[in-house]
């Protein structure tokens, strides 16, 4: 028997002449492993200028109708300190002062959210950075035309959504468990 075929068998494959079948049980445990999503956490951001706009109620209705689920929030202001800790990715480029300087322009509104796939879905939901790449429907479309100032952030990759929850809600930012249970 050729070795591919020796680790297929192994797999649970039975054989029809040369063509592997899959018994149906294990369709069933690819199928469901497939489907699994895991539930993630994201931090959305309405940002001074949306805060200020009295934009948050819209927004903040956009994501609940969407069925994310938000798991907690807190208003701050940010000082020029947590804003270059905040971004510092963005240190030496030639718009980080201007950001820092919006950022700390007027309180956040910092929100929690969680769902299967939150971090894809939350930056899908707000829209591209650019002002001409933004689709339509897209929070950042709807309410800005800016590049600075555009109303929302949000998490771009897991590791960003953990520092970024941690930074903004400290320890307190796993222990608010499903809310609509
Ligand atoms: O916020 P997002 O992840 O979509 O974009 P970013 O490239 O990580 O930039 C962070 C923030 O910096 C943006 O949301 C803008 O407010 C600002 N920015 C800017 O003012 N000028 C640029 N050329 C790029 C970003
Ligand atoms: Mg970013």
């Amino acid at each position: 028997m050729s070795e591919k075929r020796c680790a297929a068998t192994r797999k649970g494959y039975n054989w029809k002449g040369s063509e592997a079948i899959l018994p149906s049980i294990l369709h069933e445990q690819l199928f469901l492993e497939a489907m699994e999503v895991t539930t993630e956490r994201t931090l959305l951001m309405v940002k001074p200028d949306g805060v200020r706009r009295s934009l948050l109620g819209l927004i903040i209705a956009r994501i609940e109708q969407k069925g994310l689920v938000i798991s907690n929030m807190r208003m701050f202001r940010m000082d020029d300190a947590f804003a270059r800790t905040f971004y510092a990715e963005h240190d030496g480029r030639d718009y980080f002062p201007a950001l820092l300087s919006f950022m700390t322009s007027g309180p956040v509104v910092a929100l929690q959210v969680e769902s299967p796939n939150a971090i894809v879905l939350v930056r899908t939901a707000i829209g591209a950075t650019r002002p001409e790449d933004r689709l339509p429907g897209t929070i950042r479309a709807d309410f800005s035309t800016q590049l600075t100032e555009n109303v929302v952030h949000a998490s771009a990759s897991p590791t960003d959504a953990e520092r970024e929850l941690a930074l903004v809600f400290g320890d307190s930012h796993t222990t608010l468990g499903a809310v609509h249970e």
